[in-house]
């Protein structure tokens, strides 16, 4: 491997999340931290190259999404994912967080429903109720450590008169990456409601073989109507420390809402540096990149699978197909949340996120992310069987 993924970074004196609120969340600041979803890994030299270039520029004003960004992201969509988009159909959030609130408050009005499959990504439910929305929960269906969707179920809630679907594509926290057969029997049921579409597609990048991502809004023109992506270079290349994403929306007049929406909330200006790395990052370089960490996180996912198996076989995982985040159902252990909470960060001294944070499907599940050196992960497992392996 060209890169090296293994050498352990010290992140402390960073204001790093993940270390910086072990004390207040988990009540431990020595935990082994392994919940925000960011890497361990040093952010890609060709990224840090670039910014550094452009501090050789005296000036760091406002600065506009140039041609060579825009079409960094149309190639970058094109090559590693097949999908051909325009660069008039792009437009700009300060993070895909931000870009969902945007978006809710500019396709739907208060009180009107907004659909979500749990367990899923916590911001999605903030988006919806701080906006004073409707919350609508369609769970996932969880069988033999298998996500799927209950098509009946979905189309239920839809008939119902749900506004706006927010799809999490691919999954986080289970970890599916979604087929081209079940993109499509939501997006037959979304055209039969009348229901527009929001697909977060922030981990698109992070797959394993042999699945794929496919962007919804790639999968007709009807769907692409009523669609509107966010992507973002940050999960893929550990740049989430520059607010940074953007958004696809091929229609015009869904596209002229959102910026207006944008307008209102003031937000529209990018962050130069944030331009600046998209442009290194999606690139010749961020796909070499790109497949090595990939290699690097596919070792860890199968060595977890491999101990847990070995050595705690109550404790199973839901088998990853894209993203770094692993899903682990402690619910063989008949304890109740709190008690893992605490065997967790005070007994084992790790800090997972807790399952329920993603919605109350979560109770029993902690979410790990395995984007870190392998010795890290190595540690964990052997603190998470002094606790659990005889249990
Ligand atoms: C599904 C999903 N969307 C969005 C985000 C965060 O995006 P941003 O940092 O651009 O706001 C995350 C981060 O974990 C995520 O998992």
């Amino acid at each position: 491997m060209k890169y090296n993924f293994s050498t352990i970074i010290d992140r402390s004196n960073t204001s790093a999340i993940k270390l910086e609120r072990l004390s207040s969340i988990f009540g431990n600041a020595q935990a082994l931290s392994m919940w925000v979803a960011d890497m361990d890994f040093a952010t890609p030299p060709f990224i840090i190259n670039r910014l550094k270039q452009r501090l050789d520029h005296p000036i760091l004003g406002y600065t506009d999404a140039d041609n060579e960004y825009n079409n960094a992201i149309v190639g970058w969509l094109s090559n590693r994912h097949g999908w051909e988009v325009q660069p008039s159909w792009l437009s700009f959030a300060p993070g895909i967080v931000a870009g969902l609130n945007h978006a809710v408050q500019a396709y739907t009005q208060p009180d009107e429903k907004v659909l979500v499959q749990t367990p899923v990504y916590h911001p999605f439910f903030y988006a919806i109720n701080n906006n004073g929305r409707e919350l609508v929960k369609s769970p996932l269906t969880y069988n033999k450590n298998f996500y799927s969707i209950n098509f009946y179920a979905l189309e239920e809630e839809m008939k119902k008169g749900v506004k706006l679907f927010i799809l999490c594509n691919p999954h986080n926290p289970v970890g599916r990456v979604w087929t081209r057969d079940e993109l499509t029997k939501m997006a037959e049921i979304c055209l039969k409601y009348d229901v527009t579409v929001i697909s977060d597609e922030i981990h698109a990048d992070l797959i394993f073989k042999p699945h794929k991502h496919i962007s919804f809004a790639s999968l007709s023109p009807q769907i692409a109507e009523k669609t509107i992506t966010f992507g973002s270079a940050s999960k893929t290349f550990n740049i989430a420390g520059l607010t940074s994403a953007y958004v696809v929306i091929s229609n015009p007049d869904m596209l002229k809402t959102y910026n207006r929406q944008v307008e209102l909330n003031g937000t529209g200006h990018g962050n130069i540096m944030g331009y600046e790395a998209l442009k290194a990052a999606y690139s010749s370089d961020g796909q070499i990149w790109l497949d090595q960490v990939l290699e690097y996180i596919g070792e860890n996912i199968k060595l977890v699978k491999e101990y847990l198996g070995a050595n705690i076989p109550k404790l199973t995982m839901v088998d990853p197909e894209g993203t770094y985040l692993l899903w682990l159902d402690f619910r063989a252990f008949g304890v109740d949340q709190p008690e893992l909470i605490r065997m967790l960060t005070r007994d084992a001294g790790i800090a997972l996120n807790d399952g329920q944070m993603f919605g109350s499907d979560g109770t029993g599940f902690f979410r790990m992310n395995v984007a870190t050196p392998k010795s890290n992960v190595q540690e964990a497992l052997e603190r998470l069987k002094k606790v659990f392996g005889s249990l």
